[in-house]
């Protein structure tokens, strides 16, 4: 049996260490993700949570946060009483300088008092939450303070940025690398842990009729659109260095894109997906030289407008960003995936802040019937769709052209949706449930490995370097708006335009839905 089947049968029985556990990231979704796992089971029996930061706090004051982290952002509330006393437990708070080796040497022993105490056989999560900066740093005094020397698997999970570049990134790996296996290092992609992203392989795998037409002869174009209402918040000293790029393309969208277009793995075996993908991301066209870029990218930064009657501020007026600010608040781009599949498809992808509907949508237009047969000739039709809708709205939904009820013979677009979030009863699990529940049980199908890391950054560094010449081609937008018009330029030099991405806003179509209007 291989490690990696071994670990994935090992479900249970670990202690979950939360570096940076006074963050925002612990509050917000891990602690609830922890609680909701917790409530399902899937924690099992043998398990302990040690929270780590610097700030002293005591095992008390610490539940106590825990606790309203849990009832402002768990999808289930805290039950008084016996059931959150249990979960309590097993929760303590450990205060801890992650540049000292002797403070990992008395984690150590504090680890093996809760291994005996809840009879757990040694296996240690490490979740990171923390500057990837510090990765390296923590890496090494886990192993130099004998945190990895208990018998049971060790695994490292950690979250994005990883680099900024692609030799920055290349650096940090080998840090990582050189305490951590590739195969115990579990690099977080939240997007992959969407309930729409996962469902990607069985629409496509598991129904006989989306797979034969999966291919350049039937598909048009894809367009894959992440958009949000917000703006950097107080991320700004972050996002500045960062922009959409870095923050959103190289890993969300990239996802996305791979998830879309890669072959049938053969088995579905973590490694043999991820072969899948980073196949998709090295067939992608790379960008040979800045004209390139011009003529395939859009940037654009979000300037004053305004959102439901209320203005909004410009991305140079917000905390922490330079007057004269060049980030990108939003990117659209047109890519090709050069192999047999894909030969001539473009895959539109845009993203950005402040614009008007946050959604993410990704739409697979499929090619029109011949234009000089039959109904083409008396009406203009409309091309077939199949939309996922990853978030907020979760479910598809496909278009197609019928008759209209009636005498004349006038064709109508009928869109029939599933939508997964309408179903009552539905209670999905968040991103980081699923995540940290597949890295508790070693299964890494959906976390990136570095060689797709490598890929990526390699794809998105030329586009920086290009944009690094001038800013010439920087197009600014007023807030609350769809972007520069230069990414419906994009589309329209192609003969497409994006659709609506919610999709019933538009005009003349019937929509056929589980969905309860407002
Ligand atoms: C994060 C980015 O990775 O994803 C944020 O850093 C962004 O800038 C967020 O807002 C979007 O995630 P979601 O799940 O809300 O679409």
């Amino acid at each position: 049996m291989s490690d990696q089947n071994h670990n994935i049968r090992s479900a249970e029985g670990a202690v979950y260490f939360i570096f940076g556990a006074t963050g925002d990231l612990a509050r917000r979704k891990l602690f609830p993700a922890l609680y909701s796992l917790y409530r399902e089971g899937k924690l099992g029996q043998r398990f302990a949570i040690v929270g780590l930061a610097r700030r002293p706090r005591t095992d008390e004051q610490f539940r106590s946060d825990v606790l309203e982290s849990i009832r402002e952002f768990c999808r289930y509330k805290p039950e008084e009483g016996e059931a959150w006393r249990t979960f309590a437990d097993r929760f303590s708070y450990h205060s801890l300088d992650i540049g000292n080796v002797e403070g990992m040497k008395q984690l150590q022993q504090t680890t093996l008092e809760l291994e005996k105490r809840f009879e757990i056989p040694g296996n240690r999560l490490f979740y990171l939450a923390l500057a990837p900066d510090l990765f390296g740093t923590v890496s090494r005094n886990l192993r130099d303070g004998g945190m990895l020397d208990s018998d049971g698997w060790h695994r490292l999970v950690i979250e994005k940025p990883f680099g900024y570049d692609y030799p920055s990134a290349e650096r940090l790996n080998e840090e990582i690398r050189h305490v951590f296996r590739e195969d115990e290092v579990f690099r977080i992609d939240h997007y992959l842990g969407k309930e729409m992203v996962q469902n990607i392989e069985v629409i496509r795998f598991a129904n006989a009729f989306f797979e034969p037409l999966w291919n350049g002869r039937h598909i048009a174009n894809v367009q894959i659109t992440l958009a949000e209402t917000v703006g950097v918040e107080e991320r700004g000293a972050y996002y500045n260095k960062s922009g959409a790029l870095r923050d959103m393309v190289q890993n969300h969208m990239l996802q996305m894109l791979t998830m879309i277009a890669m072959e049938p793995p053969s088995r579905l075996d973590p490694e043999d997906i991820r072969d899948e993908k980073v196949k998709v991301l090295r067939s992608i066209r790379g960008f040979q030289a800045p004209d390139e870029v011009r003529r395939r990218v859009v940037r654009g930064q979000y300037a004053e407008g305004s959102a439901r009657g209320k203005p909004i501020p410009g991305y140079r007026q917000e905390e922490s960003v330079p007057g004269d600010s060049a980030t990108e608040t939003f990117f659209a781009a047109r890519l090709f995936v050069d192999n047999f599949r894909w030969a001539g498809v473009p895959f539109y992808v845009r993203t950005g802040k402040r614009l008007p509907v946050k959604s993410t949508e990704i739409v697979v237009e499929f090619k029109n019937v011949p234009n000089n047969v039959l109904f083409s000739r008396r009406q203009e039709l409309q091309p077939n769709l199949l939309v996922i809708r990853v978030n907020p709205m979760e479910g598809i939904y496909i278009k197609i052209n019928a008759k209209k009820p009636g005498n004349d013979m006038t064709i109508q677009p009928v869109a029939m949706e599933f939508c997964q979030s309408c179903q009552v009863g539905i209670n999905t699990p968040e991103a980081y449930e699923r995540l940290i529940h597949d890295a508790g049980r070693g299964d890494s199908t959906y976390f990136t490995r570095w060689d797709e890391l490598a890929a990526a950054w390699q794809l998105v560094d030329p586009i920086a370097a290009a944009w690094r010449e001038n800013a010439d081609d920087l197009a600014f937008y007023p807030g609350g708006t769809w972007g520069p018009d230069r990414a419906d330029e994009l589309l329209a030099e192609d003969g497409f335009h994006w659709w609506p991405v919610n999709g019933q806003e538009e005009d003349n179509v019937i929509w056929v839905t589980n969905s309860k209007p407002e």
